[in-house]
């Protein structure tokens, strides 16, 4: 079991002490989009690792998408840092998870904890993560194909019949740069650039197009060949609804499998 002490260290010192035989467990994640296994608080994006590493309180993060919004966060004062990823779904850059982590890692990673996310949905990602020298994951797009997750109409499903190259970058729910599930809104825009207006214009737009639910309570009924579905390019492995739980539990015993095999491969 991580002792608490060293999941609040800086990277280095959490590199010392996965040397030094730390077993992966369940406080290597950070972040549960819209569930929290504390609270089940929809509000609450922020899972047991923070809440105890201050005390209690929510800790402050940001996510970066580029080493300079890293150098950015450490110097506002962040608790942590979360490297994002392309791969990722929402609004997301252009750098790639496996580049941009270990980056961020050498840039502010000796001051503060480094989280990386970005198309990771098991424990291999985990591991990888881990040795990218991040101190945890963040998991977006697989917790919502969850029963705990709060979805509309059609968005499950939708990842669960995704392939990986299923979703784009699209700007036309927002005005800014977002990964959905590709639909018929998102091809419409694609030949139509020009009539994407900007943030947060675009976001109304589609609002009032009745193409934009996120946040509404499970069930609401949605055009589903036209809705805003946030997801990953990790959504092509997602083939089953299953507990969240379930899901952590599985991530880190796959992790822990890996690591012992790597560990083993010396
Ligand atoms: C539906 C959805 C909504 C999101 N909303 C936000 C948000 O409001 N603020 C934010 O910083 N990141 C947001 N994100 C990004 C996640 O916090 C996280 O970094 C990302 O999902 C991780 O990548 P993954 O989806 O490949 O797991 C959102 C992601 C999704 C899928």
């Amino acid at each position: 079991m991580l002792a608490q002490s060293a999941r609040l260290t800086t990277s280095s010192d959490f590199a010392r002490a996965t040397k030094s035989g730390v077993r992966v467990t369940t406080e290597h994640f950070v972040g549960y989009l819209y569930i929290s296994p504390v609270t089940n608080n929809d509000s609450a994006k922020c899972g047991l690792i923070i809440n105890k590493s201050v005390g209690g309180s929510v800790a402050r993060h940001r996510l970066a998408r580029k080493v300079r919004h890293a150098v950015a966060a450490l110097a506002s004062g962040c608790d942590f840092v979360v490297a994002q990823g392309t791969e990722a779904g929402g609004h997301t850059g252009l750098v790639a998870t496996m580049a941009l982590v270990p980056q961020v890692v050498d840039a502010v990673g000796s001051q503060i904890p480094v989280v990386a996310a970005g198309g990771i949905f098991d424990g291999r990602g985990l591991a990888a993560s881990l040795a990218l020298g991040a101190d945890a994951i963040w998991v977006g797009t697989r917790f919502i194909a969850t029963p705990e997750a709060r979805a509309v109409n059609g968005y499950k499903e939708a990842l669960v019949a995704s392939r990986e190259d299923d979703t784009v970058i699209s700007r036309s729910y927002t005005g800014k740069p977002c990964r959905v599930v590709r639909n018929e809104w998102t091809n419409h825009y694609e030949s139509h650039p020009d009539e994407i207006q900007t943030f947060p214009l675009q976001a109304i737009a589609s609002t009032q197009a009745n193409v934009n639910h996120l946040g509404y309570p499970s069930g609401t009924q949605v055009d589903t060949s036209r809705e805003f579905y946030p997801a990953g390019q990790g959504a092509g492995a997602v083939h089953e609804i299953i507990p969240a739980a379930k899901l952590v539990a599985d991530i880190v015993a796959q992790a822990e499998q890996i690591l012992k095999q790597l560990g083993k491969a010396k």
